[in-house]
């Protein structure tokens, strides 16, 4: 367990209003957000914004990352370049306690033309409310992480 309790939010330009609403729910589950935008709706790159999210929680700044762009996946794949992440995109809540209880994901990614506000949210809260369950999902995890060295 860590009591590092801060959430790295990001999104590309698809993304903007469901980022701010997952923000104020992540802040009324009592963790700590950092917002690193974007702010304005211009055009943008989510391959930037899933590295920069990624690189706050594989330095340690963050205890997890969300991100979300207009599939979850573009912005997903960028997160996942950084040595030591873990991130999955969900659509649904399942998906979202398994990655956390198996695979120990740190970061999760969302698609706002996916998914609604409200099963956004539903996500959010399952995967902030599992932990990771060790065991033989750690050997597994492990071998995720050899092959990053
Ligand atoms: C932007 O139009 C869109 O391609 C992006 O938000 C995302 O869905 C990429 O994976």
């Amino acid at each position: 367990m860590t009591d590092n309790k801060r959430i790295v939010l990001s999104s590309d330009h698809a993304a903007i209003d469901l980022r701010l609403a997952i923000a104020k729910q992540v802040e009324a589950l009592d963790w700590e957000v950092v917002d690193i935008g974007p702010t304005t709706p211009e055009s943008t790159h989510y391959p930037k914004h899933g590295e920069a999210a990624a690189r706050k929680v594989a330095s340690g700044e963050c205890r997890f990352g969300i991100i979300v762009c207009g599939t979850g996946q573009g912005i997903m794949m960028a997160a996942n370049k950084v040595k030591g992440i873990r991130c999955g995109v969900c659509s649904d809540e399942f998906s979202a306690r398994m990655i956390r209880a198996h695979n120990d994901a740190n970061m999760l990614s969302l698609g706002a033309r996916v998914v609604g506000e409200g099963l956004a949210l539903s996500i959010v809260e399952a995967f902030l409310g599992s932990e990771f369950e060790g065991g033989r999902h750690g050997t597994r995890v492990d071998m995720i992480k050899e092959m990053e060295e």
